[in-house]
């Protein structure tokens, strides 16, 4: 049953909201009543996002601009939210940072990057967060199938979110008693996102990719904006400490096998 008015009240918090994935998921939240601030780190890029995400629901909506990886300015953009919107009810980790490269061509820096940016950006949102929530408030971890499946050039992507996932469970455990709950989204490759375009930076690259998986195409945003929807809100209010995996089957393993090319049904 499509409910239009099911987060009409709430307010959503999504690091990383400013493009991608994220921002489907901020123009989802919008869409069924939640006033959504989203925060990235390039002024100008947050507000479009801002004004995109007004534009596509009855709440309103706000821009913030922090690097996740410096916990002051990320508390600072809370409190912003806060004093415009009241406390949060949705608060959405999702800023990552990724380029593919062998393990041996990622300097120390490099891997700390990626690590800072997902791992310890993650952590810097949901710990400076907490006294910013509404009680019952959903706190989700936008994670990725390197987190569970090993991926060459994803060294550093896989050991951040494997960090991560680990830290979804501990938070769901320790904050759960507080009336909390903390769950994760696992996006397979979603189409038109930066992401899917440095893994698969070309045609042949994407018709592989999307030949390895076993519903046989890309995700969009949409589809990882609708499972937001659903751990944002009351649908879920027993769901706490799981992945949601919203991958086509990406996780399964490599469905590009000739025999796995089942006739057409009658
Ligand atoms: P994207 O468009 O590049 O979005 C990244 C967002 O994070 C932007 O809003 C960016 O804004 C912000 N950001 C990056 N570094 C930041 C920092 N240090 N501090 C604050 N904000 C920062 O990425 P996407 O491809 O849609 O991916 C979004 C999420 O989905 C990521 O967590 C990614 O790991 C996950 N994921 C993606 C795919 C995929 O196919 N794309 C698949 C699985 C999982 P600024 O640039 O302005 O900072
Ligand atoms: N191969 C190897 N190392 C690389 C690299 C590549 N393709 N790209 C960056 N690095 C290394 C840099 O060389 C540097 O290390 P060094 O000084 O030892 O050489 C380190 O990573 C940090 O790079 P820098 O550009 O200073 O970091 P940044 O904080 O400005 O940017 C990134 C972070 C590199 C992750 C950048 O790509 C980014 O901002 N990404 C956000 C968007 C994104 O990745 N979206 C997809 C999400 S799935």
């Amino acid at each position: 049953m499509y409910q239009a008015d099911l987060l009409k009240g709430k307010t959503a918090f999504i690091a990383g909201g400013t493009s991608g994935i994220n921002l489907s998921i901020a123009k989802g939240l919008a869409s069924y009543g939640a006033s959504v601030t989203v925060l990235g780190r390039d002024v100008s890029k947050a507000q479009a996002a801002a004004d995109e995400v007004a534009a596509n629901g009855s709440g309103k909506s706000a821009a913030e601009t922090a690097d996740v990886r410096d916990p002051d300015q990320v508390l600072k953009a809370l409190q912003n939210a806060r004093e415009n919107f009241g406390k949060i009810d949705i608060l959405i980790s999702g800023a990552a940072g990724n380029f593919p490269a062998p393990a041996l061509g990622i300097s120390p820096k490099g891997f700390k990057t990626v690590v800072d940016i997902d791992l310890l950006g993650t952590y810097n949102v949901f710990h400076c967060g907490f006294e910013h929530l509404n009680q019952g408030a959903s706190l989700i971890a936008i994670t990725a199938p390197q987190a569970v499946v090993p991926m060459p050039y994803q060294a550093h992507v896989c050991a951040a979110k494997a960090g991560i996932n680990m830290l979804i469970k501990c938070l769901a455990l320790e904050w759960g008693p507080a009336g909390l709950r903390v769950n994760g989204i696992s996006p397979g490759p979603i189409e038109e996102t930066e992401g899917y375009e440095r893994l698969a930076p070309n045609e042949q690259a994407k018709q592989q990719m999307v030949k390895q998986i076993p519903s046989r195409r890309a995700g969009t945003g949409n589809d990882i904006a609708d499972a937001a929807i659903y751990l944002g809100s009351s649908l879920s209010s027993y769901v706490n400490g799981t992945i949601l995996t919203v991958d086509g089957g990406t996780e399964l393993g490599d469905a590009s096998a000739d025999c796995l090319s089942i006739p057409a049904r009658k």
